[in-house]
């Protein structure tokens, strides 16, 4: 390896969900001092939290040189699409993340399809429109399915897939002259709507290499046969069978390789956690966007997974040099289940006692990852939508499966809602 490491690094990791925790859990299981802002209850076991918003740039920035630590690790967009990676870097500090001009590939939905055109990576046709008028025409005119998306960031409720043209108008409507998403709806993307089974693929870019990490599939709807509403995802497994060694092969040469070619060729290299959302179409990808960040759920498998040190893979990243890091699996396959509250994603209550974190967290291959919690005294209460992301590993899909639900059998809280079919796809 071509970079050193302090011996015992002090980290800072920005956000407060499961991503964070699984993240700073990696961290201190690999020897680092680990802080976290704002972190939450779980993160508070493995590291030092502080009081500030994941998206208060000027305050991680100071938090971090009062700290003196030698790495920021950003969990969330938000802060990396308002520039914290730069702000870090001017003062010193290295961080792991993009700047602000490399994270429009998932701050600007309509910059990613232009890069993706330019670059000849697989997505599905698409228009632009920044006039709400011609979109509505556009869409009566087309009389198919399709696909709207508010440009830029939406906290994931900017996307409408629009089965006929009244849901497709209504859609734009919202967008642009409601502006529910505010400056995010100047303009509005339509695409042509893929048909084919969605795979979450990540890699850890160092501006030129990279350094591919295991496929993943995450389940976004609410109730089990992923029906119900859109959430933040209910679960995630690595590897999904439908990923095959010749087509992880050929994400990597033509969407991995092109994208991130075309980012340095365009003056903006890419560094951080590039998170591929895909559409499999009949064996081929194609690009449904983006995430300039670790995915939640999928980095919890992914960190349990990871065999050896994680150190190198965020250093070498945040300072430009991958070359020798190698992926290595500890375990050949994990699977995470959401324990979430009830209502989510609509409205729900807060401030529920949890049960058996202890017992859950004791059982073998089982990590609980905390996304909404916080203490109160000796008791951990529920404090947000998603709550818990229980996590095991295994030899199998399988083996992974059944402690993960072993654990979560073992926690309670009032009106808790789980989904039993996590990874159906792979067991059947
Ligand atoms: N072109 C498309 N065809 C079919 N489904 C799509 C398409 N684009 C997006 N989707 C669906 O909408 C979801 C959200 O879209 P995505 O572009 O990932 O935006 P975000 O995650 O920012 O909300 C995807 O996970 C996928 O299920
Ligand atoms: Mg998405």
């Amino acid at each position: 390896m071509s970079i050193e490491i302090p011996e015992q690094p002090k980290v800072l990791v920005v956000g407060g969900g499961a991503r964070e925790h699984a993240l700073a859990w990696r961290f201190a299981k690999d020897g680092a001092v680990v802080h976290a802002a704002p972190g939450n209850a779980g993160i508070a076991e493995v590291a030092t939290c502080h009081d500030m918003k994941a998206d208060d740039v000027a305050g991680q920035v100071e938090l971090a040189r009062t700290l003196h630590v030698d790495l920021v690790v950003v969990g969330p967009e938000a802060p990396l699409v308002e520039g914290l990676v730069d702000a870090l870097g001017e003062v010193g500090i290295a961080a792991f993340g993009p700047s602000r001009e490399a994270a429009r590939l998932e701050g600007s939905k309509i910059f990613a399809k232009e890069l993706m055109d330019r670059h000849g990576v697989p997505t599905a046709g698409f228009a632009v429109f920044d006039d709400a008028d011609a979109a509505e025409a556009y869409v009566r005119e087309a009389k198919r399915p399709l696909v709207v998306k508010a440009d830029g960031l939406a906290a994931g409720k900017g996307v409408t897939v629009a089965k006929d043209a009244d849901e497709a108008a209504d859609a734009i409507h919202r967008i642009m002259r409601d502006r529910q998403f505010g400056e995010a709806g100047a303009r509005v993307l339509i695409e042509e709507c893929l048909v084919g089974q969605e795979v979450s693929y990540h890699v850890v870019c160092d501006g030129e290499r990279y350094v591919a990490l295991a496929p993943a599939q995450d389940h976004k709807r609410a109730l089990e046969g992923d029906e119900g509403p859109n959430t933040g995802g209910m679960g995630a497994y690595s590897p999904p069978p439908v990923v095959t060694p010749e087509l992880e092969a050929a994400i990597q040469k033509r969407v991995v390789e092109p994208t991130l070619a075309g980012m340095k060729a365009e003056g903006v290299p890419f560094r951080g956690a590039l998170f591929v959302g895909l559409m499999i179409v009949e064996g081929e990808p194609f690009v449904l966007e983006y995430n300039v960040r670790f995915g939640d759920p999928e980095t919890e498998c992914l960190m349990t997974r990871w065999g050896g040190s994680a150190l190198p893979l965020f250093f070498g990243s945040a300072r430009g040099d991958l070359s020798g890091v190698e992926t290595r699996w500890h375990a050949p396959a994990s699977l995470c289940v959401v324990l979430a509250s009830g209502g989510y994603p609509g409205a729900y209550e807060k401030g529920k006692p949890i049960e058996g974190l202890a017992e859950a967290g004791a059982l073998e291959e089982v990590v609980v990852f905390h996304a909404g919690t916080r203490r109160e005294g000796d008791q951990v209460l529920t404090n947000g939508g998603r709550v818990l992301t229980v996590t095991a590993t295994g030899a199998d899909l399988r083996e992974a499966a059944m402690r993960a639900y072993a654990a979560v059998d073992r926690i309670a809280f009032e009106g808790a809602h789980v989904r039993r079919d996590i990874g159906w796809r792979a067991l059947g």
